[in-house]
């Protein structure tokens, strides 16, 4: 194996963003992680994952913190790591597809405030919805010399996602101008030899490195990674041991060990990690106590190799079903999924694609009769709004439930017009940055609250500060 040329493999740590949304609802506070980074600063990973998905929704909601501010904080610690954070595509971090001007200035902000790396993904992994993300990158990294453009692949299995389809995106993703691809899996669908097969089908189309983001949910993970390593990956994701496994990344100190002596070892100082660990494991602990985290989320959930959909779609599908007492349908909607995402054009299941997939799919098992009944999301997914599926949807559930509607043959973003101005025409009174703007733009009453709360807690600091310097105590 000496012999054999050296290919460390590389590493994104994910415990500050995927691990603690995947298994403490993305409740880790910015004061509880800044007093780590300068010793996660010395590993040498790839890059730290620490923003964007939900943790921006979540600061703002939840944490009562400033998205930005946590950011800003982040890069001031993280001397020589890169910091990386997740987009989504057209929708940015938020639930609704923006125009291009909000896209351009949230990309803008994000590399500005510290962030290097942006992983793009769309739910339909309909390209078009990524491009506008990628230029935005492109033109600051032109500018400022910083920022990388990763397009993301949602992972997903069916007749459509055979080897030549994902080694055909590959080459579209480097055509269309990115620094590298993710095979973002995030159900844990991607088996051992499976890997192996993709990763050699998408290297022979392109030259980009690719990165493989699995969660542990099904239990293979570990070895998938493996087999992905040995078959030419360039980077694979993981998380601190405290909050690994179940259905946040395999350990990273499990991959380290792992490659330790072979031709893909990353070097990793085990005795570091093992401090950035002990840092940790008291406050998984806490989150254990508190209820936060759940142990059932820590174990191998095999459902989701059996019915090949994730883990979560099928237990929104049990509660959907449990709230019209109709539980023994169970295996009905199992079996009407598969029918349901081919009328859609069998696009990939995740958010929000798997929930529109699965509700749909009780209700037609409910109603006795195919799409008797559509939801809202559904209509918008036959009208394009989402974008184009990889196969055709139904013409026969498109004359059912949308006749005579026009469909959308292009992106729905080009149907809206500039929404820079008017956005910041309808938060001015709170803005205190540039960047309230964009908090607005994606939670508009969250961050509305956000605002009002940071106004208060400013005004009783300059209340303390007035009182104490007049010599008097606040009451
Ligand atoms: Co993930």
């Amino acid at each position: 194996m000496s012999e054999q040329a050296k290919k460390p493999i590389k590493i994104t740590e994910t415990i500050l963003r995927d691990a603690h949304q995947s298994l403490i609802a993305t409740r880790m506070p910015t004061d509880f992680m800044l007093p780590i980074v300068e010793k996660m600063d010395k590993v040498g990973y790839h890059s730290v994952e620490c923003w964007g998905g939900a943790t921006f929704d979540a600061s703002l909601r939840f944490l009562k913190e400033d998205p930005w501010d946590r950011l800003r904080k982040l890069r001031d610690g993280f001397k020589n790591t890169k910091l990386q954070m997740l987009f989504r595509g057209q929708n940015i971090l938020g639930y609704r597809p923006y125009a291009d001007d909000v896209v351009d200035a949230f990309v803008q902000k994000s590399i500005a405030n510290g962030i290097d790396i942006i992983r793009i993904f769309d739910c339909l992994n309909y390209l078009p919805n990524l491009q506008e993300a990628v230029n935005a990158t492109n033109r600051m990294k032109k500018q400022e010399g910083r920022g990388h453009a990763q397009v993301a692949l949602s992972y997903t299995l069916g007749d459509a996602y055979t080897l030549e389809y994902w080694a055909d995106m590959a080459k579209k993703i480097e055509e269309m101008g990115a620094d590298s691809i993710c095979i973002k899996d995030m159900a844990g669908l991607l088996v051992p030899y499976k890997a192996s097969e993709l990763i050699a089908a998408m290297k022979e189309n392109t030259k980009l490195p690719i990165q493989l983001h699995t969660h542990y949910t099904s239990g293979v993970a570990g070895m998938t990674y493996l087999k992905a390593v040995e078959a030419g990956v360039d980077v694979i994701d993981t998380a601190m041991s405290p909050f690994a496994m179940g259905t946040s990344q395999p350990a990273t100190e499990v991959m380290v060990e792992t490659f330790r002596g072979t031709p893909y070892d990353t070097g990793f100082d085990q005795n570091l990690l093992a401090e950035i660990a002990d840092y940790f494991r008291p406050y998984r602990d806490e989150c254990l106590k508190s209820g936060l985290l759940n142990p059932k989320v820590m174990g191998v959930d095999i459902k989701t190799l059996l019915y090949q959909v994730p883990g979560g779609m099928l237990s929104n599908m049990v509660s959907q079903l449990k709230e019209q007492n109709a539980e023994d349908k169970y295996y009905d909607v199992l079996r009407e999924i598969p029918q349901v995402r081919k009328d859609l054009g069998e696009p990939p299941l995740v958010t929000p694609s798997s929930q529109i997939v699965g509700t749909q799919a009780v209700f037609n098992v409910l109603m006795g009769e195919r799409y008797k009944m559509a939801t809202k999301e559904t209509k918008a997914v036959l009208r394009g709004e989402y974008g184009q599926t990889v196969k055709p949807m139904s013409q026969e559930v498109i004359n059912k439930v949308i006749p005579g509607e026009t469909r959308l043959t292009g992106r729905f973003a080009d149907t809206l017009g500039n929404e820079m101005d008017k956005l910041e025409a309808e938060m001015k009174e709170w803005k205190q940055q540039d960047e309230d703007v964009l908090s607005y733009a994606l939670f508009p009453q969250v961050a509305t609250d956000f605002f009002k709360y940071r106004q208060a807690q400013q005004e009783k600091v300059d209340m303390t500060q007035a009182d104490t310097k007049n010599g008097a105590y606040p009451v």
